[in-house]
């Protein structure tokens, strides 16, 4: 995990920044302390950026599962998938532990996510597919329905003014009620493209209601010197927002800190 955040994560084509690293590789850690296990998942692999570091958490046994067309029509990019294989293989995830299918998730339910997952639910989850209105919409409801109890979904683009769909969808999906809305799930952190907050292009982390508050304590206590400040969006209140104006300070879940985050959520 630190040799991929500190340099692999630049060697791979695609769009992470480094808050986003070090804020993922938290959640990574604080899934270990809560005993949340389970296989990864992402719509829209490109070549690995971010799916490399969400493998770098995986633990004895479990697997990730790789969704993405790879060329319209689907598996037309042979060039995609030959880049995102070897960059498989450089990290010695070619020995079957990465599930890759070539598929266009706007043709999936969730339903077939279980299938396709072999009845297992996913603990970490990343929309980052289609970047249009009803793709988000149907992206979150598929990772929605495909989290297990501790699980988070990871939301990309938000606020980005490239992608002004992603906001509307996301925004929308919190606001709905009945079957389209957001059923248990709450957003529990933001994580702002480094640099002035204003250049947007955050992550939004979505937990369900059962693990919100343990995973925003948890966060707030390790990434604490990039933490700015806690708003209200979509009708919830006090979500963690972090950016970076320099290199972000994670703190490493040692000991020490394993203590202060035991004391923090027994209170809770
Ligand atoms: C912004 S890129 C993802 C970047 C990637 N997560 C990374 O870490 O670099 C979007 C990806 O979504 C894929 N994609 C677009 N529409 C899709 C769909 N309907 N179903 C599955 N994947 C899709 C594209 O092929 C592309 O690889």
């Amino acid at each position: 995990m630190a040799e991929y955040a500190a340099t692999g994560v630049k060697s791979v084509p695609g769009a992470l920044q480094s808050g986003s690293v070090s804020v993922i590789w938290s959640i990574l850690e604080l899934q270990d302390v809560f005993g949340v296990a389970g296989p990864i998942a992402e719509i829209g692999v490109f070549k690995g950026r971010l799916f490399l570091l969400l493998c770098q958490g995986l633990n004895e046994g479990e697997r990730a599962f790789a969704i993405d067309i790879f060329g319209q029509p689907p598996g037309s990019d042979q060039d995609m998938l030959t880049d995102f294989g070897k960059n498989l293989s450089r990290y010695g995830l070619d020995d079957g532990t990465v599930d890759i299918q070539t598929v266009d998730s706007s043709s999936l339910t969730g339903g077939d996510l279980t299938g396709r997952f072999g009845g297992q639910v996913i603990r970490l989850f990343s929309v980052d597919g289609d970047h249009g209105l009803e793709a988000v919409t149907h992206d979150l409801h598929l990772a929605r329905q495909a989290i297990c109890a501790g699980g988070i979904i990871i939301a990309d683009d938000l606020f980005n003014p490239w992608y002004p769909t992603v906001t509307e969808a996301v925004y929308d999906f919190f606001k709905a009620e009945g079957k389209d809305g957001p059923d248990d799930l709450e957003p529990i952190a933001l994580v702002a493209a480094n640099g002035p907050v204003e250049t947007g292009a955050a992550k939004l982390f979505i937990a369900r209601y059962s693990h919100a508050a343990k995973y925003k304590a948890g966060l707030k206590l390790l990434n604490q010197a990039d933490l700015k400040h806690c708003d209200p969006f979509a009708g919830f209140a006090d979500i963690p927002t972090f950016y970076f104006d320099g290199p972000p300070q994670k703190h490493v879940l040692d000991d020490s800190m394993g203590q202060i985050l035991e004391e923090i959520v027994t209170g809770l």
